[in-house]
């Protein structure tokens, strides 16, 4: 077994605060830990997924807006905070689809906007930021208790992309469930799709699965219906982006698919996320903003060495997310408990 890096937090540079991040990118080939200490240079971060992951992003963002009052050189409450206003802005136009993204900003705006002067601001800010890593930890392993009764002994569990320790600040959401379950000595197998364009599954969560030292195989996406048809998946467990009010929630593009042969072949579907991941606001799946990202990303294999596999000429579509209805949910698994249908009285109660 070995430890994974941290995979955000705010740190005291000498030169003043700094957002400090493993660069996703790169694994699992090279572990490099970057120090980001510029809004354009997190935003660019977050844009190309050297931090990702919805909770993850949340708290890089929330860290971000911390580090940018730290560094400003704004004498005045007032120019301070318009500064800041700026840099929510900024943040918050990175990427559409994981709402931890706004939830951690709307938790940072809520303190620049609570006055007081530039000197308090800039602690103040720097307090809710690593309250917000270190409650997203927490939430993550009491997800894990909740999530690992649900799984039975001798599992073998599919899970698609990685809502691992790398998404969030520690642990992780689905794959905190599958550790709590593993350390129960329940877990026999984790089946990680790769996840295609940008392979999470092969190069991130086979990377945290094999340094917990959980068996885990690594299948294309197109090979998840034949293991079930085999009868080799006792249950799916996975993350959330953004989880509307009745249950319907986004993911990583693929997860639909993945529902679908799950009710197909009659085997349990599990979410795991926290509660910040819960768009109250948003009646249904229907309302969920999807980001469209890069051609590239699917016309090229790997991340930096680019291998072109599409003609010039073909058209790409490369939605990041999808929306699965909640009708193909089993469950929701949450820190405060387990949701089960109908969702909108079961997530509802948490609701503040
Ligand atoms: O594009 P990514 O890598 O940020 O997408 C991540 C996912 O879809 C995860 O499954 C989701 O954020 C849950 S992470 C706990």
């Amino acid at each position: 077994m070995q430890p994974i890096p941290d995979t955000v937090t705010l740190e005291r540079a000498p030169d003043g605060l700094a957002v400090r991040m493993i660069d996703q990118t790169l694994l699992p080939t090279c572990e490099q830990i970057i120090d980001v200490t510029t809004i354009p240079d997190l935003c660019e971060a977050i844009r190309m997924l050297r931090v990702r992951g919805a909770p993850a992003i949340g708290c890089a963002a929330a860290c971000g807006v911390a580090m940018a009052a730290g560094r400003s050189t704004a004498g005045d409450l007032a120019a301070l905070q318009a500064e800041l206003r700026q840099v929510i802005a900024d943040l918050a136009a990175t990427r559409p689809t994981a709402v931890n993204l706004f939830w951690a900003l709307e938790r940072m705006r809520g303190i620049v906007e609570t006055g007081g002067d530039a000197a308090a601001l800039r602690a103040d800010l720097e307090a809710e930021a690593r309250a917000i890593v270190s409650d997203d930890l927490d939430r993550c392993h009491r997800m894990g208790r909740h999530g690992a009764e649900l799984i039975p002994a001798g599992a073998r569990i599919l899970t698609h992309c990685n809502a691992g320790a790398l998404a969030t600040a520690g642990y992780g959401t689905a794959l905190g469930v599958i550790r709590a379950a593993a350390e129960q000595g329940k877990v026999v197998r984790v089946y990680a799709d790769e996840t295609r364009p940008l392979l999470q599954g092969a190069r991130l969560t086979a990377w945290e699965l094999c340094r917990a030292g959980i068996p885990c195989t690594v299948i294309c996406d197109n090979m998840s219906g034949s293991l079930m048809a085999r009868g080799e998946i006792d249950c799916v467990v996975l993350g959330a982006d953004r989880i509307a009010a009745n249950g319907d929630f986004a993911n990583k593009i693929g997860t639909y698919g993945v529902a679908v042969l799950a009710r197909h072949h009659g085997i349990p579907f599990y979410v795991a996320a926290p509660i910040s991941t819960v768009d109250y606001a948003l009646a249904s799946g229907a309302g969920i903003p999807i980001e469209q990202r890069d051609p590239t990303e699917v016309a090229e294999l790997g991340h930096f060495a680019r291998c072109p596999v599409v003609p010039a000429e073909a058209s790409i579509y490369n939605p990041a997310f999808d929306v699965t209805p909640a009708e193909l949910v089993t469950a929701i698994i949450t820190e405060k408990g387990v949701a089960r249908a109908p969702f909108g009285e079961s997530l509802g109660q948490w609701r503040k």
